[in-house]
């Protein structure tokens, strides 16, 4: 637990990672992501709580085990090379301890797996921002750390490289059996590297599981809308059910007469385009359909997102199509929403 002024900022916080495997802490700008790192690292204090490495404790009950003899690699936002030190030099800055040959031959390699042969020689203001980056993961990898803390490692990479040096950086990772804990807010970037996402909102954790399923059954609204647009349809619940212009819903839990929100995600509004607008067929998994009028589509390279004004009640509903599906504006068509891939909350209110 830690506090700044007031304020909790991080608040009854567990987290266990694997050697081996990647856990990813995501969420929203703010939420304690960083401060928790900062913590397991040993820059950051907790005001209460305990911090284990291989089962050894190294903050709390007394212990205060100095960041260096954590056996964690860090790479932090903002990370920061010896401006004085050439490339192998960053790199091999950890290895101070191992002969001047054998050091060698471990920056080199390292330089191989992150792509930068030929860069030993160079210092930190020779190159971009991306290769820096990749100097600084090499840097942190070198000294074989147990446990590798990273924060929005990859931040500052363009689009194309990033996804090259992410794959390259959990290869190795993996190869090393390192358990590493990976800070990010986006959560494509949890969803393509991590073994577990750890999924954080205002310093607490509110839930943890393998990609699939955060994805796929999240604990609230919320988390469902961290990870895509998400459509809402409220109705309210009578003996485990609720009636919408979708059809009937099964909501068991829910007490008679509460409200209840229906949550399904774009890709999963289905446009009933074998009917081509000649009207409703129903069938048990989609329920029934209801008409919408196109109020904008746009092609978003993989898909196109199409949104609705619907008949029913007015509100907007967005569906993605796979590939390009560009309706005109004022066109009608059926919708129908696929149930298994509903999630129902109860409504706040
Ligand atoms: N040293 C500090 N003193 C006071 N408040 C702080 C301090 N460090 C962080 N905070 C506050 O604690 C909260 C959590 O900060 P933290 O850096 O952990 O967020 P984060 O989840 O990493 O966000 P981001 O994604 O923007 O990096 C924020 O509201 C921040 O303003
Ligand atoms: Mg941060």
């Amino acid at each position: 637990m830690r506090r700044f002024g007031a304020m909790p900022v991080v608040d009854d916080v567990s987290l266990s990672i694997a050697a081996g495997q990647v856990t990813c802490l995501l969420g929203p700008s703010g939420c304690g992501k960083s401060t928790t790192l900062r913590m397991i690292a040993g820059v950051e204090m907790p005001d209460r709580g305990l911090v284990r490495i291989d089962g050894q404790v190294v903050c709390g009950d007394g212990a205060q085990i100095p960041p260096e003899q954590r056996s964690v690699g860090l790479m932090f936002q903002d990370f920061a090379l010896f401006p004085h030190l050439c490339v192998a030099d960053n790199v091999g800055f950890g290895l101070v301890h191992l002969p001047a040959a054998e050091r060698a031959r471990r920056v080199a390699a390292l330089l191989e797996r992150v792509n930068l042969p030929g860069f030993a020689r160079k210092y930190p203001h020779e190159l971009s921002g991306g290769e820096q980056q990749r100097v600084a993961l090499a840097r942190a990898l070198a000294p074989e750390p147990r446990v590798m803390l990273m924060d929005e490692p990859f931040s500052g990479l363009d689009n194309r490289l990033r996804d090259g040096i992410r794959d390259a950086t959990l290869d190795l990772l993996k190869e090393t059996g390192t358990a590493v804990l990976l800070v990010t807010h986006e959560p494509d970037e949890a969803m393509r590297m991590a073994d577990e996402i750890a999924l954080m909102r205002d310093g607490r954790i509110v839930q943890r599981g393998a990609p699939y399923n955060i994805y796929n059954a999240p604990v609230d609204k919320a988390a469902a809308a961290f990870f895509s647009d998400i459509n809402v349809i409220r109705g309210v619940s009578r003996g485990a059910l609720t009636e919408t212009p979708f059809g009937a819903f099964l909501t068991p839990g829910h007490t008679d007469g509460a409200a209840v929100e229906i949550v399904i995600r774009p890709q999963h509004l289905k446009i009933d385009f074998d009917r081509n607008g000649r009207g409703p067929n129903p069938t048990a998994q989609d329920g029934t359909a209801a008409r919408g009028t196109v109020a904008r589509s746009r092609f978003l390279g993989r898909e196109s997102l199409v949104e609705f004004r619907m008949e029913f009640d007015g509100s907007t509903l967005t569906a993605a199509v796979p590939g390009v599906f560009l309706p005109n504006p004022g066109t009608v068509l059926w919708l129908m929403i696929r149930r298994d891939r509903c999630f129902v909350f109860p409504a706040r209110t």
